[in-house]
């Protein structure tokens, strides 16, 4: 199938792999390819203008895709999020106007669950306050009561948000000899996940209230939409076990942050682990003085193959469409 001429892709951000060949091998020489070759975001002027000749647009996390946006993008097809998460975008004003949405599934599954692990063990186990201690040079030496932190093998984690990846952080967690159990949010009637043949046994679901009570640790993996947002609040953190830790890998406003800080200053919960955030890139204030709480900026799928595979199956997406094929990995209203 040839691809018709003049075709434009916008793509909203420096990434992983050069775009021009990527595109062009696809689309063909005549198709052409406006990059915001930046690490920082397309300024909101800057991508409603750009939008304007596009057909396609490879949009990251942070470029909103929403009415005003596809009212001035008349000739555009497609919004190839390079993300799993497409709560950037107003996918039923994309349907409405016969606009295909697509993410990245699978290939940042483990890169993101191997962070979500490397969060719950950093806090159970105190590594900042540590790490600090020695830099500080107040390190002066070993005592059978200094930092002792939450013994993994036992402990029960909380899956919330039972897809792709909190199956692989169930695994990892498996592996470490915890018990997990998973969450539907509260007062769902939807359908559960369909479990994999390798986790039914290990496993177990809880209702919502009974892994916030029972839980050692919860970690977060679902996605952002009306039904999640702030699902983890001040009513829902003073349910959970006192002393227990909170992981979040997923999206920042899934936890009301304000709600966070104070429970973690009322010792409520143990500790907590963020790579996302409610008003990113802002931090709630109360968190970033904290010791108890391990932070970092949004890594979830930041490796080396996941965010190439990201790049490359966001392009190559965008490309499908245009050429008149099913895009492998699209999104609709339905999906969330
Ligand atoms: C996603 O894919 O949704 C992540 O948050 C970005 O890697």
């Amino acid at each position: 199938m040839t691809a018709p001429a003049a075709l434009c892709v916008l793509v909203t951000r420096r990434l992983s792999i050069d775009p021009l060949p990527f595109l062009r091998a696809r689309l063909g020489e005549g198709c052409a390819v406006e990059l915001h070759d930046s690490e920082s975001p397309i300024p909101r002027a800057d991508l409603l203008a750009r939008a304007a000749s596009a057909d396609a647009i490879v949009a990251t996390l942070s470029d909103r895709i929403d009415e005003e946006l596809l009212n001035r993008a008349p000739r555009l097809r497609v919004v190839a999020n390079h993300a799993v998460g497409v709560d950037n975008i107003d996918l039923r004003a994309c349907v409405a106007r016969g606009v295909r949405a697509t993410n990245t599934p699978d290939v940042l599954t483990d890169a993101t669950a191997d962070l979500a692990f490397a969060l719950l063990l950093a806090v159970a186990r105190r590594l900042r306050e540590g790490e600090r201690m020695i830099r500080e040079g107040r390190f002066t030496g070993w005592a059978p009561t200094m930092l002792l932190g939450l013994e993994l093998r036992g402990a029960l984690l909380g899956i919330f948000g039972f897809g792709r990846i909190g199956q692989a952080m169930a695994r990892r967690a498996l592996g470490f000899g915890m018990r997990v159990a998973w969450s539907r949010r509260e007062g769902t009637s939807a359908a559960g996940p369909r479990i994999p043949a390798d986790l039914q046994t290990k496993v177990s679901e809880l209702s919502f209230d009974e892994m916030l009570a029972q839980a050692d640790a919860i970690s977060l993996h679902a996605p952002l939409d009306a039904s999640t947002r702030h699902a983890f609040s001040a009513a829902q953190l003073a349910r959970m076990k006192r002393g227990a830790l909170l992981i979040n890998t997923a999206r920042g406003p899934l936890v009301d942050e304000a709600a966070l800080a104070a429970a973690l200053a009322a010792g409520q919960l143990g500790g907590a682990g963020l790579d996302v955030f409610e008003h990113e890139p802002k931090v709630h204030p109360a968190l970033l003085s904290r010791d108890d709480v391990v932070l970092v900026p949004h890594l979830g799928s930041a490796t080396v193959a996941a965010r190439r595979a990201m790049a490359e199956t966001a392009m190559a997406e965008a490309a499908r469409v245009l050429l008149g094929q099913e895009p492998l990995h699209p999104v609709s209203p339905a999906d969330r």
